[in-house]
């Protein structure tokens, strides 16, 4: 088998026969307790007095937790211990634990949370960005600041400008499976825990702190999540937490898991935006100098806000090359759920504002706004003037020659999107199509056709360098079946299936030979979240190295009995081959068991090559970057706003790809993903602080049949320039950006209805595109 083979999903059959197990299908034993918290019904305030005896008076109840009945650390942040797990007298946003109830059945609990008597001191929440700014409540004093050249100076030189107000809404994750966790007490206070988690290891953590015992007291197990999409890096803290807690108290084994209405009450979301900007261009289209001010709500607690809003700011430049640009981002404050991890981490805010520059430039000059990307696209390594200036200096824009520097001084070595998108334009048809959409415009005045491309650029590593590591652990059983473990977790993206055909090709045996087992803290300690893409990248390589251990000591051992050297000794088609000898791998493990070889083994990688200072804003944050390229077509019924997306084609650069269906998979749905983001998928707040939109009744998410008619996906054949685990690259994130397209396309379809640039806000509601033909057709 080749490493790199199209294999379904290893759980694909589990998954749509209902056999997967998640957290709650996992068999409780008798006398399991259910969890359930009463929650803040206001957005600020303080608790003035809480009376709880009808909780603990109903039916199921078996006791109920405040702050002050925790043992030990009330605390559940991922980072700056801002997160009491249960208020502890301040409330921040509407949907704050206060109380924990310990039931007999789930529903009990759910139902007890609702008879807290509480009343509060309210105070007037700072919901919105104008509310923050006002009350200068930030994480971060001030605003951390980016960039290169001289933006002001070169917009002010410039012979053309354009300037702009871009607002971005957030995104639940609606994952299948709700947050969930397990906990079952052990022996001596010891605490085993299932958690639906992209991190069991913070989870380990976190318990470990509220039961007071060391991290070697807490075994947390992760099979597999239903989804998680940055949404379960943090917001699974709270659940196993409590359920550790109330376990430890009863000595019965406790589980919560977040009803969906709760859930999307609970926990937090991607980051909203609001993205102001400037930019000065030549009559060419390129673009000589821009400003970005990128504001956004972090909501009531820290979180993973910091490297989100880093993130955001290092993708402001996405494909471009900017010898002159200035980023601003401001962290705000506010008292809504405190927003955490998605896709793209903040990297899809920061894409969206260069498009959207991008397009408004193309727009003002009436030019082809794939003519104006292509333009200020960083060099292709050919033509590139690599390493040939510094990083940070200015340069002169009429030499025509770019020294390939992102703002933050990482060299862009392997830019492929020149090529990509020369492929994509072709396969796409764009030219005879973008005629075909204005013939149809033309014509017809109800029904109008957007047509858009857009490319992504992301950056592969975490930006706080230590994360990049990962371990694993591989043993060889005595009839050469393989057991696989590493830190990674599996959230549906296929990571468990390609590491195995790692594993599989280490050892030259089918990918049936490797047992894939859950992800847990005892067999690989102290590892990082399954997220920024790099779980394959890590994991992958960390496998290889265990694999590599063994297979050495089996092919030294094999070598000396067989006289031959031991770099002869060949892995292949299930044998092992010494010389002329062959035999079956079983074989092979057998005899080697027998002569007491050890066939178990560790492996560790950390990514090399990077240095990164995140208060400068300079180094290199990322190994390498991953390219994509899409062209969406779209209708819009300009009576209704409705619209639907006719036509998607995408060519993704997952390098050597190790799993093609797989990949294709993700790039899939994370367009769609993306797409539902900047078009149908809303998030509405009242100016109490109450989300109005925590059920899928009145938030929309993309469903099956609004993927595009026609999908065109398609990977781009190439190599990885640096060496990953076969060459392959991250394709977890990158395609999210895909969907900027079809945001991109229907912009383009209110463009037919007048002169004047529509200036979407995002999400394209068909309420806001209703809205925005109107204006345009007002001539405003
Ligand atoms: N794909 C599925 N099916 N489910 C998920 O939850 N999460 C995404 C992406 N693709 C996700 C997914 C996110 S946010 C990340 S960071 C990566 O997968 C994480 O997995 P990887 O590093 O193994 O690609
Ligand atoms: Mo993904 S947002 O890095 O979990």
């Amino acid at each position: 088998m080749s490493v790199s083979s199209p294999l379904p999903h290893d759980a694909a059959r589990l998954h749509v026969t209902g056999q997967a197990r998640y957290v709650d299908d996992i068999p409780t034993p008798a006398g399991t307790l259910h969890l359930a918290f009463g929650l803040s019904s206001v957005a600020r305030g303080q608790i003035l007095s809480m009376d709880l005896d009808a909780v603990r008076a109903a039916p199921g109840v078996i006791a109920v937790l405040t702050a002050d009945d925790l043992p030990f650390a009330n605390d559940v942040s991922p980072s700056a211990h801002d997160e009491p797990m249960l208020s502890d007298g301040s409330l921040h946003y509407l949907g704050q634990p206060i109380f924990l109830v310990i039931a007999d059945s789930h529903h009990a609990a759910r139902r007890a949370a609702r008879r807290g008597e509480i009343s509060y001191e309210e105070q007037t929440p700072i919901l919105s960005i104008e509310d923050a700014l006002a009350a200068d409540s930030r994480f971060e004093e001030g605003p951390r600041i980016y960039g290169r050249g001289d933006a002001a100076t070169a917009i002010a030189a410039a012979p053309r400008h354009i300037e702009g107000t871009l607002e971005l809404g957030g995104q639940e994750h609606f994952y299948l499976e709700g947050q969930a966790a397990l906990a079952l007490p052990q022996e001596a206070g010891d605490m085993l825990v299932h958690s639906s988690t992209q991190h069991p290891t913070e989870i380990q953590h976190k318990v470990a702190e509220a039961i007071g015992v060391p991290m070697h007291g807490v075994r947390v197990e992760t099979r597999r999540m239903g989804g998680g999409f940055g949404g379960k890096e943090s917001q699974g803290n709270a659940l196993a937490v409590s359920c550790a807690v109330a376990a430890r108290l009863t000595g019965r084994p406790c589980k919560m898991r977040y009803d969906r209405d709760d859930d999307m009450m609970i926990t937090g979301k991607r980051h909203d935006f609001r993205i102001t900007y400037r930019a000065g261009f030549d009559d060419d289209g390129t673009v000589l100098g821009v400003e970005f001010v990128q504001l956004t709500r972090c909501g009531w607690a820290q979180d993973l806000s910091l490297p989100v809003a880093d993130r955001a700011m290092l993708h402001a430049d996405n494909a471009y090359w900017l010898p002159n640009i200035r980023i601003e981002s401001h962290r705000l404050k506010t008292n809504t759920q405190s927003a955490t991890a998605y896709r793209g981490f903040g990297g899809p805010q920061g894409v969206v504002g260069i498009e959207r520059v991008m397009d408004h430039v193309a727009h003002a000059l009436k030019r082809d706004p794939v003519e104006v990307r292509k333009r200020n696209y960083y060099d292709a390594p050919e033509t590139a003037a690599a390493g040939g200036s510094a990083p940070h200096s200015p340069r002169d824009i009429s030499e025509q020659k770019k020294d390939n520097y992102t703002p933050y001084g990482q060299l862009v070595e392997d830019f492929e999107l020149c090529g990509m998108t020369e492929a994509l334009l072709a396969s796409s048809d764009y030219a005879a199509r973008k005629q075909a959409v204005a013939e149809w415009n033309a014509t017809n005045p109800v029904i109008k056709k957007g047509l858009a491309f857009s490319p992504v650029k992301f950056g592969i590593s975490f930006t706080l360098t230590h994360l990049n590591q990962a371990g694993a652990l591989v043993h060889v059983y005595q009839d050469g079946s393989i057991h696989l473990n590493h830190g990674g977790t599996e959230m549906g993206q296929g990571l468990f299936q390609k590491v195995a055909q790692v594993a599989a090709s280490r050892f030259g045996v089918g990918v049936d030979a490797v047992k894939i087992t859950a992800t847990d803290t005892a067999k690989v300690p102290n590892t990082s979240a399954t997220a920024a893409s790099s779980g394959t990248d890590l994991n992958g390589m960390a496998v290889k190295a265990a694999c590599d251990t063994i297979r050495g000591r089996m092919a030294a051992f094999l070598a000396q009995l067989h006289q031959a050297p031991p770099d002869e000794v060949l892995f292949e088609n299930g044998c092992v081959q010494i010389g002329d000898t062959e035999m079956p791998f079983a074989e092979a493990a057998k005899l080697a068991y027998e002569n007491r070889v050890s066939l178990s083994a560790t492996g560790f990688y950390k990514t090399p090559k990077l240095a990164w200072d995140r208060i400068k804003g300079e180094g290199r944050p990322f190994f390498y970057f991953a390219y994509g390229a899409a062209v969406t077509e779209v209708a819009l019924d300009t009576l209704t706003g409705e619209n639907r997306i006719l036509r998607a084609d995408i060519l993704h650069d997952a390098g050597a790809s190790l799993n093609p269906a797989l990949d294709k998979g993700q790039v899939e749905g994370g367009y769609v993903q993306g797409a539902g983001w900047l078009s149908c998928e809303e998030l509405v707040w009242n100016d109490k602080g109450r989300l109005l939109t925590h059920a899928p009744s009145t938030y929309k998410i993309p469903a099956f049949s609004d993927q595009p008619d026609l999908f065109n996906v398609a990977l781009w054949d190439g190599q990885n320039r640096e060496d990953t685990i076969y060459r392959s690259k991250a394709v977890g994130e990158p395609p999210f950006m895909l969907g900027i397209s079809a945001f991109l396309a229907l912009s383009d379809a209110v463009a037919a209805c007048g002169s004047a640039y529509p200036a979407l806000d995002a999400p394209a509601t068909p309420e806001r595109l209703l809205k925005a033909v109107q204006r345009l057709r007002d001539g405003v």
